[in-house]
């Protein structure tokens, strides 16, 4: 088939507005829009105002209306307990009515907001869902952070309600999520009003009476509610995410370009049709999980799976393909990390040939860079088409893609392909300047970011100006580096900031360097991402001790490890630091850590001509050496 990608992201550039609103003929709406986009308070943008809908309604029951009520809408898979639930595009819709009765009960209506701290268990689903429905606002937050980093989204939220469990299951381990949840609210400014837990069999959760509820008690005897119609430009949900400090930006999503993108999404980049299994392997608590377990496969009719697994040892390599055949998924999409795991335990791919993967059509990768090497090997193997994509939290959807429901393009391997319709992707120099084709800048998207994307940060207009739209006016700054090519294809190849990618888990190293800095031994540190061959990237530490501490330097590195998994979490991966004499810095004082990097990854590096000192850097050669790097591969 010939590809329509080039008509349509032409079409979707020269037209936008009729471009969206024919998309939004996907959408059940209780009230049409008066104006698609509207620009008037420049910078900002908002898609669809004067528009009423209810993304539960559009995601469940309209579904149930439309005949299929009996198709499964959700299947909970967890290989650690042995559970395969299916629940029906019904039983969800009659289950999220019930939790939203039960939130109800408990004080929340529209615009109050809910956390939810869960496992991926279906009531995380369902308690997204709920929140949908009564038109409140879900901040759904991982459950590998800490207490402390729950903390911060609690103050910044303050929500009426939190939902979580008594344990989430990390392989065969059970972790419980109760003591957290009480130490997060213990040291918040915000208490919540009430904590309904979800008790799992392998962990029993304290409940404290008056504040916490049992979320099955509530769920049976609350009445259902009915899903309430929200403003087009109302928040659907805030998700946290890394930014250059230790202080997270809140995400906002609003209610209907969300809902218009992601059905268009389905389509037109995954290539699915209503009714087929799409599988997000990823987890609720990342954006991946928000708009491809919950809500596109939804919104667009789909199977969607939620895998409580992973994808090595539960129980081996060949976990993903035994979901596939077993469900009979169409696509997958995962973080590259997930396939290097696979791939390392299973480098033949002998697993493979035990499943019958007859439905499975395509494997969609995204989160961090697909390493050419591990794409071959997922081509070779499965003999399907491997998509790179690239997007982020703040975009909700991808922005780059090979849109395989318009006709593939040819891949090009490291390359996620070419701009989605509706983003104008440019790459600028220092000065907002386009550069010529095949040159390195900052890529940035031409305002106005297409729907789904962040209208702005919770309760912070002038944050989402100053970090996003502020460096290259009249552009969104994506924070990614790269170029485009002579035939218009994107190569994303680093962050311009201080965020690392963490087994596909987004990571802030200014948020690290800030516990670091609260030794009491450090005057000062550094935290860079080092190459890893299972990761991607993985931070690694440089402490610089007040005069005087004579202590083991061992001693120190790890108490500092422990700290960071203390406050940050064990997502961190921050396993290795080392003690440092002094850090390179320019003769301004800026610490030099992208050359610290080239070190570490074993890359030639040519000394900054800004450089206080060049000796430095050998220094630093050395100490990276007694910790292995470079990485043996
Ligand atoms: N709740 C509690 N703890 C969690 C957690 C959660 N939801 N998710 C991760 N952790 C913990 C892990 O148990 C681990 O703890 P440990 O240091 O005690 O072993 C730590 O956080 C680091 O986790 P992770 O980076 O996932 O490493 P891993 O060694 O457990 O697994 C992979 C490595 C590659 C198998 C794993 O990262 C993976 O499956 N990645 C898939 C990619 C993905 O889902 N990306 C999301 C964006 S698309
Ligand atoms: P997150 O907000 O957690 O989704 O992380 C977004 C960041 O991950 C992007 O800004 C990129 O730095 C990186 N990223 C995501 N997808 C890709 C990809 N396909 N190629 C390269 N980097 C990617």
């Amino acid at each position: 088939m010939a590809s329509r990608y080039d008509e349509t992201y032409r079409r979707s550039m020269a037209d936008p507005e009729g471009f969206w609103a024919d998309a939004a003929g996907a959408i059940a709406w209780d009230r049409r829009w008066d104006t698609v986009l509207d620009t008037s308070r420049p910078p900002f943008a908002r898609w669809f105002v004067g528009a009423r809908l209810n993304t539960c309604f559009n995601a469940l029951d309209r579904h149930v209306a439309a005949g299929r009520g009996d198709q499964a809408a959700l299947i909970h898979d967890s290989p650690v307990t042995g559970a395969a639930r299916a629940f029906s595009y019904r039983e969800l819709t009659d289950t999220v009515a019930r939790a939203a009765g039960a939130f109800r009960a408990l004080g929340v209506g529209q615009s109050d907001r809910v956390l939810v701290y869960m496992p991926m268990i279906p009531e995380a689903v369902v308690a997204m869902l709920a929140c949908a429905r009564l038109g409140a606002v879900h901040s759904v937050v991982f459950g590998g952070f800490a207490p402390n980093e729950l903390v911060k989204r609690i103050d910044d939220a303050k929500p009426k309600l939190i939902v979580s469990a008594s344990c989430g299951l990390e392989g065969a381990r059970a972790i419980p999520y109760k003591p957290l949840l009480d130490e997060a609210i213990r040291l918040a400014a915000i208490k919540p009003d009430h904590c309904l837990i979800k008790q799992r069999p392998q962990v029993a959760a304290a409940l404290e009476p008056g504040r916490d509820l049992d979320w099955d008690d509530a769920v049976a005897r609350a009445a259902p509610a009915d899903c309430v119609p929200v403003a087009a430009t109302d928040p659907l949900y805030i998700l946290y995410t890394s930014g250059t400090t230790g202080v997270p930006k809140g995400v906002v999503r609003d209610n209907g370009g969300h809902a218009v993108a992601l059905a268009w999404s389905m389509a037109n980049v995954y290539g699915v049709a209503p009714g087929e299994v799409f599988w997000a392997a990823s987890d609720v608590g990342w954006v991946v999980g928000h708009s491809y377990i919950v809500y596109a496969p939804l919104l667009h009719g789909c199977t969607s799976i939620l895998y409580e697994g992973k994808p090595v040892g539960t129980p081996d390599a060949g976990a993903y393909w035994r979901l596939i055949a077993q469900h009979g998924v169409a696509a997958l999409f995962t973080a590259p990390t997930a396939f290097r795991a696979i791939k390392r335990e299973d480098p033949k791919g002998e697993h493979i040939g035990r499943y019958d993967l007859g439905r499975f059509r395509t494997l969609f990768l995204a989160g961090e860079r697909a390493d050419p090497d591990t794409v071959k090997w997922a081509e070779d193997r499965l003999r399907r088409p491997v998509i790179d994509h690239w997007w982020q939290t703040e975009t909700g959807w991808p922005m780059g893609a090979n849109c395989v429901g318009l006709g593939a393009l040819p891949i090009k391997h490291g390359s996620p392909t070419k701009p989605v319709p509706g983003y104008r992707i440019e790459v600028l120099d220092e000065k907002a300047r386009p550069v010529a084709a095949g040159q390195i800048g900052a890529i940035a998207v031409k305002l106005p970011l297409p729907p789904g994307c962040l209208p702005t940060l919770w309760h912070n207009d002038d944050g989402f100006s100053k970090s996003y739209l502020s460096d290259f006016p009249g552009y969104y700054k994506t924070g990614d580096a790269g170029f485009i090519d002579e035939d218009g294809y994107l190569f994303i190849m680093a962050r311009t900031d201080d965020i690392i990618n963490v087994a596909g888990h987004r990571l802030s190293t200014g948020g690290m360097e800030e516990v670091l800095a609260s030794h009491p031994d450090v005057a000062e540190c550094a935290v860079i991402g080092a190459a890893d061959a299972l990761k991607g990237q993985v931070p690694v530490g440089f402490l610089v001790l007040k005069a005087g501490v004579n202590r083991p330097h061992a001693e120190i590195v790890a108490e500092v490890v422990r700290l960071v998994r203390e406050r940050i979490g064990p997502v961190a991966s921050f396993c290795t630091a080392t003690v440092v004499q002094r850090l390179p810095k320019t003769r301004s004082g800026k610490i030099l850590r992208g050359t610290m990097v080239k070190i570490a990854d074993g890359q030639s590096y040519t000394t900054p001509a800004t450089i206080d000192d060049p000796v430095i850097l050998d220094e630093i050669t050395v100490a990276l050496k007694g910790i292995g790097y470079p990485e043996k591969g």
